[in-house]
Formats: C-alpha cells, structure tokens, sequence
C-alpha cells in the first residue's frame, strides 16, 4: 500500500500542520545534539517554500499529561530552529485554544510540548480532533515516533482533510525497504545492546532474513554461554541460552549463521578507567566482565563485512563509551564506513558510535528513529504510516 506525499501536493496558502520527531537530548537547557531537527529542516524549507502556513508539532521527553513542565519545554528547539532557519519560530502554548493567532504564509509556528495535553498518549479522539482543525493539510514526518499510536502521530490522520508522508518520513520508509525487501546480498545485520530478552523479536525476525546475524554486546555474551563458556560476572541472561542456541542452529539450517565471538576483552569492574585484557571465550574466569569482541573477532567480523551488499546496524559491540572497550565497535563501524555496501544505522548509541569515529559520512542512510526503526526491523506495521495508508487508499 501506498502513502500520499507531501511532495507531491499543492501547499501554498495551505495550513499546514507538520509532526515532526524533534525530540532531542537538551543540556542545561540547550539543544545538545540537533541531528533530527537538521534531518527535519527540508521539510519545513519545502513547505515555506511551496508557500505554506507552517505548524510544526513535537514531542519533547515523557512529561506528566495536563502539566506544563518548564524542562519539557520545546523553547530550546525553536531557538535552534530559529538559528537554522534564519527567521523567527513562534512558540505556541496555547494552540488548541480559541485564542490561538492563526499563522500566517511564510511564518513558522512550533506548538510547545504535544504531550502537555490529555489525551496525547491514549490517542484520545476529541484531541485529536481538535488537532486536525487547525489544518488544511496533516504531514506526517515524524519517523522516529511512527511506532507510537496517539493523538498527534496517529488520531490527527484520521480527521485531517487531507494526511500526508513528509519528506523525512518517506525516505526513511525507502531505505529500510531498500535495506529489507529486495536487499543486495549479502544481508548482514549487527544487533547490539545489552540484553537478548529485549531484542528477541528483532533477532527472531531479522535472523530469518538475513545472510549473517552479528550479535553484540550483552546479546554476544547470552551466545557465548550457549556455547558452554562461563561468562564470569558478565551480563548475560541464562534462561535465554536454549533461545539462543535455537537461533544459531536455524540460522545454520538456513545456511547463514550467528557468529559467535572466539575472543573478548574483559575487566574487572565497569568503569572509565578499568583495565582492559584480551582473553580467548575459553580463558574467561569468575569475576571477568566482557565489555568488548577481542581483536579476532573484530576480524572475522570486518571480513564478514567487507564482503556485505546491504548491511543494517543496530546496536554497539561493545562498551566504547571507554575507549579501552571501543575497539570492537570501533572495527565494525570503520569496515561499514569502508564496505560498499547499501548500509543503514539507527539508534541512540549506535548513532552516538557513529558519530564517536566520525563515519557520519560513510553511511549510506542514517536513521533518526530508534524504537521505530528497531519495530521497523521486526516487521511491525508502524501505526502512524498505516493510517496514512488508510487516507491514501480512502482518497
Ligand atoms: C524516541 O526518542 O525514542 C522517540 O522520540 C519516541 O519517544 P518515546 O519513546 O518517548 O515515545
Ligand atoms: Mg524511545
């Protein structure tokens, strides 16, 4: 099924409500990293453009519903936007109120926090009703909330007269197809974080797909017991390992298979100045921690992914917020930068490694969603691109 494109419609003198993921980390009441409001600002540049009243909604953090919470205030986000737009950004608090001045072509408003208002989150109808009122047209734009179903990403769609994919939205949607429908192969998945338990789902689903599943991370050690090696004081989940093994067989029948790391780095306790030491899975004692793949199996990996044409990272290796447990990931990031394969990234700290070693560039398609783009891997429908589905096969 197909979307309506926001590129496609005639915007100008049109209200235009735009949701868009602007939900940054802020310091000290600063902006501290502007990556999805720079991947967010075409949208908005084309719709000034086509000559559009501009609205832009966002969520900013997990406030208390009915509260207005000065911390979860988007004023830090409209001075940046401000900054990047060269024009002012009015900030609204009180958009859904009769009192709301109706914006004007060529003006940018930003309705402060949606989720101040009751009803956000059960994607209550009379919200959202009043949501879709103040437009002529609805865009969609916000990929990285597309897996939440409320008021602003979800109900807005339903009443707007017309609901649309913006920009942003859609070319996330086309390069994770590109990436998992029809990949070039090989298809090579890295899955980091810290436990199996919470990305079972997405290990199940990508595993049936792809050519090699690359575990990291906490995930790793899970697959390192199930080999029958102690994992000493190690995050691992051991009512997984029959799970784990489950997989690596399937994986193996399938002609694939889930590699398991032959060597790690381990210290003694989990700290910025912890010593590090190279050990063989078979060397690992009581109280050893893992925190990283040891030098051959970063290799196995970088061998693995030089030879890859589609490769979709998720997740670090290991800890490389210390610099002693960032080899592993440090690796895997530079053979993705050096690979020519189509490949696509997303996820906090995957993006935090992305930036750490400076790869930005190497990528062929980073993604701004974290929860979305891992439902996303897991082949759920996300329900805020399904509505506008719905629109488009009503339209
Ligand atoms: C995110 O940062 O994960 C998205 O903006 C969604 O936020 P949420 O997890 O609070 O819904
Ligand atoms: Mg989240």
């Amino acid at each position: 099924m197909s979307v309506i494109k926001m590129a496609d419609l005639d915007l100008a003198g049109k209200r235009v409500l735009i949701r868009q993921d602007l939900n940054v980390p802020l310091k000290k009441g600063v902006v501290a990293d502007g990556t999805r409001i720079h991947a967010s600002l075409p949208t908005i540049e084309m719709a000034l453009k086509a000559g559009a009243k501009v609205m832009i909604m966002s969520h900013l953090g997990r406030p208390t519903e009915g509260e207005y919470e000065h911390q979860y205030s988007l004023a830090p986000v409209a001075n940046y936007l401000s900054a990047l737009l060269d024009q002012p950004v009015r900030l609204e608090q009180n958009w859904l109120e009769p009192e709301f001045i109706p914006v004007e072509a060529g003006e940018v408003v930003l309705c402060e926090n949606v989720r101040f208002n009751i009803g956000e989150k059960a994607n209550d109808d009379t919200l959202s009703r009043r949501m879709a009122k103040l437009c002529d047209v609805f865009v969609m734009d916000a990929f990285g909330t597309a897996h939440r179903a409320q008021a602003s990403t979800h109900g807005v769609a339903k009443y707007a007269p017309v609901a649309c994919a913006g920009p942003l939205l859609a070319a996330e949607l086309e390069a994770l197809a590109k990436a998992l429908d029809n990949p070039a192969r090989p298809l090579v998945a890295i899955v980091g974080g810290s436990k199996v338990s919470t990305k079972l789902t997405v290990l199940e689903s990508l595993s049936k797909k792809v050519d090699q599943l690359i575990v990291g991370g906490g995930i790793a050690n899970t697959f390192i017991a199930a080999e029958g090696h102690q994992v000493g004081n190690s995050l691992y989940e051991e009512d997984l390992i029959d799970t784990c093994k489950k997989l690596r067989a399937e994986a193996q029948a399938r002609g694939g298979d889930i590699p398991v790391p032959v060597d790690v780095v381990c210290g003694k306790h989990f700290a910025e100045n912890a010593e590090a030491e190279v050990k063989k899975v078979t060397d690992i004692v009581a109280d050893d921690m893992i925190f990283d793949i040891g030098p051959k199996s970063a290799a196995a990996l970088t061998e693995i992914l030089k030879n890859a044409g589609t490769i979709v990272w998720n997740g670090p290796v290991g800890v490389f917020e210390f610099n002693q447990f960032g080899e592993g990931t440090k690796e895997v990031a530079m053979a993705i930068a050096e690979s020519d394969a189509f490949s696509i990234a997303g996820g906090g700290d995957t993006l935090a490694a992305v930036s750490k070693y400076k790869i930005c560039d190497d990528i062929s398609y980073i993604s701004t969603g974290g929860g979305a783009f891992l439902e996303f891997l897991e082949g759920k429908k996300l329900p805020a691109v399904d509505i506008l589905e719905q629109r488009a096969a009503q339209a």
